[in-house]
């Protein structure tokens, strides 16, 4: 099978490209490098820089490759910046996911595998989360992403597209090779650990983590987030391919089941890295919800996936790990 991954050069995209490696399966990359890197491409894959408002370039792909199915990655995805920005949210997510359809439709490809997010559920009424949860986002992300959800229901009434979309919790880790790395960085694993790289190489000892919101209703004020394995969520992507022509339109969660607040994630890298990684406490972040926590019976259930690294301290060492091993990380 070859595989099209949009965003494959990004942080999930191309840890969900290695694993797709090996399995054997053959992939065409297509990122535009706005936010993803070039060299966490693998050599084994084929790398097209191109951008999905680009229709030329997007059939181009579709022309010059037989594609089989594509895992749609490629996304605006922080929350945050969305809340000032939502232009840029309906324009990528939506718009230019509605392009990558269309050229799908064109050429008789009907299979396509969808990064969606917990962000679609907005603030729980129930925890943990199921895929039946009310879906009221209260981001302009999650707005976008149930947006293309939906779209992605009309495109397999009406015209038989075969879809699963995979509500992202957290990601985090890395694999050997590959980790994560965003400009700027926003996410709190990789800002805790860089911490934590300054402290221990003392060039900006004076680095700290801010602490958004401290009053949130959980148990230490914090927010509470399910961190999963980016590499357990890249798996999942390998059976909901095995799986999409049986099933024809589904969604899945993907977490672990377990809440670590912010200030957890803090002591849990202090005891890994050894550093004294400072903080300082700042006002909430606009568009955060208290606590998101999956149940992901169904995926498990359904598609037997099972999460390889489901503990706290097992996914930041991979992390650790990752920054230690790759001190350059990526260069371009
Ligand atoms: N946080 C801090 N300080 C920081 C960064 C984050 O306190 O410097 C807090 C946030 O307020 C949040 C938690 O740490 O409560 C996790 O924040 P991240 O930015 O790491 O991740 P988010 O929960 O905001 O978002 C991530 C993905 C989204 C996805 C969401 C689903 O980026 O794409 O998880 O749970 F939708």
């Amino acid at each position: 099978m070859r595989v099209l991954v949009t965003g494959g050069a990004g942080y999930i995209g191309s840890i969900t490209t290695e694993e797709l490696l090996k399995q054997g399966q053959k992939v065409v990359v297509f990122d535009s490098l706005q936010q993803g890197h070039k060299d966490a491409v693998l050599p084994e894959a084929v790398f097209v820089q191109g951008d999905l408002s680009d229709k030329i370039s997007l059939e181009n792909v579709f022309q010059s490759y037989s594609i089989d199915a594509v895992v749609h990655l490629a996304a605006e995805t922080v929350v945050e910046h969305s809340m000032t920005d939502p232009k840029k949210y309906f324009h990528n997510n939506v718009i230019n996911g509605i392009n990558l359809l269309d050229s799908m439709l064109k050429y008789n490809v009907e299979k396509i595998i969808f990064s969606s997010s917990a962000a679609v559920y907005g603030e729980p009424v129930e925890t943990p989360i199921q895929e039946t949860h009310p879906q009221n986002p209260v981001n302009s992300y999650g707005e976008s992403k149930l947006m293309f959800e939906k779209i992605l229901d009309w495109y397999h009434r009406a015209y038989g597209v075969k879809y699963i979309s995979l509500r992202y919790f957290n990601a985090a880790g890395a694999s050997e090779k590959l980790g994560e790395e965003h400009h700027p960085e926003t996410h709190l694993i990789p800002l805790v650990l860089k911490c934590a790289l300054n402290y221990k190489t003392e060039k900006e000892a004076n680095k700290k983590v801010k602490i958004f919101g401290t009053e949130y209703p959980t148990n230490d004020g914090t927010c509470v987030r399910d961190y999963i394995h980016v590499v357990d969520l890249a798996k999942a992507h390998i059976l909901a391919l095995e799986q999409i022509d049986e099933l024809g339109a589904r969604v899945y969660n993907l977490g672990n089941g377990d809440g670590y607040s912010v200030h957890e994630v803090i002591d849990t890298a202090k005891k890994i890295t050894g550093a004294d990684i400072e903080v300082v406490f700042a006002s909430p972040r606009r568009g955060d919800p208290a606590v998101l926590i999956a149940s992901s019976s169904r995926i498990k259930e359904e598609l037997g996936w099972k999460p390889e690294h489901k503990d706290l301290e097992s996914i930041i060492q991979s992390a650790w790990s990752w920054y230690l091993n790759h001190p350059e990380r990526y260069s371009r």
